[in-house]
């Protein structure tokens, strides 16, 4: 190893590591993407995104390659898979992080049960698809570390839509299971829960033109129920989490559900709203 080399490996956290990240293209995983390969780690992005994810995997050359994959349909994950092996030899990393909110706006009545089945494709069929063919090819190296993204919504309810809500408590299910069972094969299975970030998903939903002032309107509400309402929540703080989750620094860290909301999840929302501080 080179002086350079030396250097880079004491402070790059995931040195020499193959990962893919699902839903890579934007938001959450766009801010993986940029922290994994800062940190030595060669990246597939897998989304449904092409244009901005060829774009990002462009500007992270040689350390990032795109691929189009719908995690929904397990050949298209089966496949990224394949293609981390063939170009990589390896999967050190897989981040299950591609997700939807759906369309519900109005009461339990009206839910589109179509809408809820496409939501529970991405968000649940999605997870289980990335954590099965991540399980195929880590299993014989006795090492891995699976991260799925699922939400606060999966902790509590009544803030998110019915079928959003019910995935991502989901997410946190299949957590468990995999983290059971692949434990002892050497693979760690943990989540992320992040409150909500001004992302193209909240914003899309809640309908807002992501012009700067609505993203402030937006970073506004978000901070106002939160104890930590001086730190914004960023998709970069949820990358973080996955630096840590993904690293060697939690090697012995598995089923848990990293909860990235400033605190918000513990407080009821009458007592930030009626606090001074
Ligand atoms: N933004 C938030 O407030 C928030 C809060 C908690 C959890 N999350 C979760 O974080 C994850 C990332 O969301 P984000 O906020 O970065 O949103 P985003 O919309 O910015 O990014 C989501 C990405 O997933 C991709 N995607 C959607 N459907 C896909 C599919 N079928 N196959 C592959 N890729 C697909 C999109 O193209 C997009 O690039 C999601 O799982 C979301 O549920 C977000």
């Amino acid at each position: 190893m080179s002086t350079r080399e030396v250097t880079a490996a004491l402070w790059r956290r995931l040195q020499g590591k193959v990962a893919i990240i699902t839903g890579g293209s934007r938001g959450i995983g766009e801010a993986t993407a940029r922290l994994f390969t800062n940190h030595g780690a060669k990246v597939i992005i897998a989304d449904i995104a092409d244009g901005a994810g060829i774009k990002l995997a462009e500007s992270l050359s040689p350390w990032a390659t795109y691929i189009h994959c719908d995690v929904s349909k397990e050949e298209d994950v089966s496949a990224t898979l394949d293609l981390a092996m063939e170009k990589h030899g390896k999967l050190d990393i897989m981040f299950n992080n591609a997700g939807v909110v759906g369309t519900q706006k109005g009461s339990v009545a009206e839910i589109d049960i179509q809408d809820f089945e496409q939501v529970m494709n991405v968000n649940v069929k999605g997870v289980i698809n990335g954590i099965k063919h991540a399980a195929r090819v880590m299993i014989p190296n006795r090492k891995g570390s699976i991260i799925s993204t699922a939400s606060i919504a999966g902790i509590a309810g009544g803030f998110t839509p019915y079928a959003y809500t019910a995935s991502k408590h989901a997410v946190i299910g299949l957590t468990k299971n995999g983290a059971a069972e692949l434990g002892k094969c050497g693979i760690r299975v943990n989540c992320i829960s992040p409150a909500a970030i001004p992302t193209d998903l909240v914003l899309n939903y809640v309908g807002v033109n992501p012009s700067p002032e609505a993203k402030t309107k937006l970073e506004m509400a978000i901070e106002v129920v939160a104890p930590l309402r001086e730190a914004n929540l960023r998709p970069e703080d949820i990358a973080e989490a996955a630096l840590y989750l993904a690293s060697e620094d939690s090697k012995y860290v598995s089923g848990h559900n990293m909860v990235v909301d400033g605190g918000r999840s513990v407080v009821l929302e009458e007592t930030a709203v009626f606090g001074k501080y």
